[in-house]
């Protein structure tokens, strides 16, 4: 098994060829951090822009280091969505079109799911099997779900307002730390006092497994509208990182506590605590939930920091595991804006698309 993996649902190009033994033979990843950050964040139409001018070339790219060609593969697989809908449709018609001259297989992938997968692809010897639980984490998702095989999902939880991977990159926005905020923060809170300011940890102590972030960056705007006047200090901005930090990572552990216990209600003896998603590449937070699932009696398991973040290593993956159920699309396959992995989840009314 042999297939070619395309992502384009958000500010990265990215394509990977990968066999059914999870070896990464290629993973270019072309990132468009350039083109966004004098905005402070993505810009859809810039990025679908991005995409469509680079997609042939990454893939290109992908084939050469791979040293295969198109007929050596057992398929293809896309991002169908969700994301933003002209990046989207960029990756899905390059699928398309690879797929349709060599006569392949074509997979549109829930981008979701392949975050959701990843950990399987790297385990090796030791990869994990179903049932897990999953903590989901990303710029535009914040989800517990009970993970009981390829496209078997039940959501435990979701936010209510903002993902945690936008929380962290609003608040690197307020403090002028830069784009993408996430990998800013963290480095800004290694030499920070996470005690220094005091930040809410909503919904800790609540029953049930959703999150809520918009209070904790409201707090965090307000901490700087109460430091003195003038540019943020490096020392203030080093105990405003560790603040957030420990907040966000309280907030979730409490989160994650509740779902270990309806996780394992539905699964009696289930699988280990998996973390996904780019935010999943956050250390501390790593450690925080390595702790949690050992005082739980779980082990835990999240993919090498390099493929939390989107690529296209996963998404191949993701077509693998598919292709093995012969779940392939047909041509006729329509991007998804919206696509939940728990399609019985209600939706959350104040997180649109990311519930
Ligand atoms: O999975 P991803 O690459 O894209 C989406 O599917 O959304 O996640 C991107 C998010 C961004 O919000 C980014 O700030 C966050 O992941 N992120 C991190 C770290 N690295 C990326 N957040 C906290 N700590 C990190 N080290
Ligand atoms: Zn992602």
């Amino acid at each position: 098994m042999l297939v070619l993996g395309i992502e384009t649902s958000c500010d990265e190009t990215a394509a990977a060829v990968v066999d059914g033994d999870g070896r990464i033979l290629a993973n270019e990843v072309l990132s468009q951090l350039d083109e966004h950050r004098p905005y402070g964040g993505v810009v859809p139409e810039l990025a679908a822009r991005a995409h469509l001018e680079h997609v042939d070339a990454v893939v290109a790219q992908a084939m050469q280091t791979a040293d295969v060609t198109f007929a050596d593969l057992s398929g293809i697989a896309a991002t169908g969505g969700p994301g933003l809908i002209g990046g989207v449709l960029v990756g899905v018609m390059t699928a398309k079109a690879i797929a349709a001259v060599h006569s392949l297989p074509f997979v549109a992938v829930n981008h979701l799911e392949a975050h959701a997968l990843t950990v399987r692809l790297t385990g090796g010897e030791s990869a994990v099997e179903f049932p897990y639980l999953l903590l989901l984490v990303s710029g535009g998702h914040c989800q517990l779900l009970s993970v009981e095989g390829v496209g078997r999902y039940h959501r435990l939880g979701t936010t209510i307002d903002d993902a945690l991977g936008e929380a962290f990159d609003k608040t690197a926005k307020m403090m002028g730390l830069g784009y993408p905020g996430g990998p800013a923060v963290e480095r800004w809170a290694e030499t920070g006092n996470s005690e220094r300011f005091e930040l809410p940890r909503p919904l800790k102590g609540r029953d049930g497994c959703d999150f809520s972030f918009s209070g904790l960056k409201t707090r965090v705007r307000q901490t700087i509208e109460d430091l003195p006047p003038g540019p943020i200090s490096d020392q203030d901005k080093s105990d405003l990182a560790a603040s957030f930090q420990a907040a966000a990572g309280d907030a979730v552990v409490d989160r994650c506590s509740n779902a270990i216990e309806a996780f394992f209600a539905r699964n009696p003896g289930g699988g280990p605590l998996v973390a996904a998603g780019g935010v999943a590449a956050n250390r501390a937070l790593r450690e925080r939930l390595s702790a949690l699932a050992d005082q739980s009696g779980m082990a835990f398991a999240a993919p090498p920091v390099e493929l939390c973040t989107d690529n296209g290593a996963m998404v191949a993956w993701a077509g693998i595991e598919r292709l093995r159920l012969d779940l392939t699309d047909e041509m006729d396959f329509r991007p998804r804006p919206r696509w939940p992995l728990d399609p019985d989840a209600p939706t959350a009314a104040g997180a649109g698309v990311k519930a």
